[in-house]
């Protein structure tokens, strides 16, 4: 007997500065287990959480439509289809990914989903990690906005987080130097010793500035994932024609930004700042897939997963960005009974 009802998480009011208690509301509502023609029900059993969430909530111009008031929180996911309509291509059974939402269940046109066939070497968690959207990031930003070169110096942010994690993965592949920011002793020894970078930096350290120029230098690429002071400084750490790949700046999304004052280095170093939306760049997935695929198959790609369980547990999980509380990639378990796994 499928359930009755169904827990949804949505938007209640929007915030000023950092989620609270009071900008998500949980609701259980009565679901209807009934997929029309080429419609799929979904049993929701991971979401991914991430920072450009935090702008979804302002209603404000950006490159997607802002969450309206009473709106189901708008998050990717993997589900299992529980019933499929006709004609929607789908059987019960099959593991999808698509804009799934913060809830247990969901009715879709099955064109919004995409089946998902796990490859050798992969889990179904890596839909949501190097094999989504998070990868794509990754591959993008350091090989095509930062053309990345062997030899080369590179510097990323965020190191220890989703993105960053992947990013520094691919400059060592690609035989590049690779130098590390984060926020923890912890998450510089596991990019040291597990990751392979050259060197992990915590910027939270009184001499960080120091050993930057200590053991960095200048730098070639640098992969933002944070912005801001970070960003700043950096401006003052270029090589000649460096190359800024300005992916993010989660040190600004829960307030107003102050500023950069290095901006006139790019002129003497004739250095460019890029910024990007990944989904601009459809047309090189398929090359980020098969790329991804090849090091799952031979085992060198490492993957970190933070699991946060349960849906009413999402709102406090995005919070864990912004504290530096996730290593790797973090996401919500929604269905208890999910045998995804890594
Ligand atoms: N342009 C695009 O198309 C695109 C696509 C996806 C993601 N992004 C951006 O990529 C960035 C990373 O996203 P993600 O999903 O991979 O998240 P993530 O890196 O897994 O998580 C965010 C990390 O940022 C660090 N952080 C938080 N506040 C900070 C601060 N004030 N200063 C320095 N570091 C801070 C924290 O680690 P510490 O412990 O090290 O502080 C935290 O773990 C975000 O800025 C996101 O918006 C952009």
């Amino acid at each position: 007997m499928p359930p009755s009802h169904s827990t949804r998480v949505v938007l209640a009011e929007r915030p000023t500065a950092q989620v609270t208690p009071s900008t998500f509301r949980r609701e259980v509502v009565p679901f209807d287990f009934k997929a029309g023609p080429g419609e799929v029900v979904v049993k929701v059993e991971y979401v991914s959480i991430d920072p450009a969430m935090r702008g979804w909530l302002n209603d404000r111009r950006s490159y997607v439509e802002p969450v309206k008031i009473g709106e189901v929180m708008r998050a990717l996911g993997l589900g299992e289809v529980v019933q499929a309509g006709e004609g929607s291509g789908l059987v019960p059974g099959d593991r999808v990914t698509g804009t799934l939402g913060w809830q247990e269940y969901v009715v879709l046109d099955s064109k919004a989903v995409r089946k998902v066939d796990v490859p050798r070497g992969a889990e179904f968690l890596d839909f949501l990690g190097p094999l989504s959207m998070t990868g794509f990031t990754a591959f993008v930003g350091l090989l095509d906005i930062g053309q990345l070169k062997a030899g080369e110096t590179l510097v990323v942010s965020g190191a220890a987080g989703a993105t960053g994690s992947i990013v520094c993965q691919i400059g060592k592949q690609k035989g590049a130097k690779v130098y590390a920011i984060a926020g923890s002793p912890e998450k510089c020894a596991w990019l040291e010793k597990e990751l392979g970078v050259d060197k992990a930096l915590n910027y939270k350290s009184p001499t960080f500035r120091d050993d930057f120029k200590k053991h960095v230098g200048y730098f070639d690429v640098f992969f933002d994932n944070v912005g801001g002071e970070i960003l700043d400084f950096s401006l003052s750490r270029m090589k000649k024609n460096a190359r800024i790949v300005f992916c993010g700046a989660i040190s600004d999304y829960n307030g107003k930004p102050k500023g950069l004052t290095g901006y006139l280095n790019l002129i003497s170093q004739r250095a460019r700042i890029e910024g990007f939306i990944v989904f601009d760049h459809a047309d090189r997935f398929p090359a980020a897939l098969q790329y991804f695929g090849e090091m799952l198959a031979e085992g060198s790609l490492k993957r970190k997963f933070h699991i946060v369980e349960g849906v009413e547990n999402a709102p406090s999980a995005m919070n864990l960005l912004f504290t530096g509380g996730n290593t790797g990639k973090l996401v919500v378990k929604i269905a208890k009974d999910s045998k995804a796994k890594l």
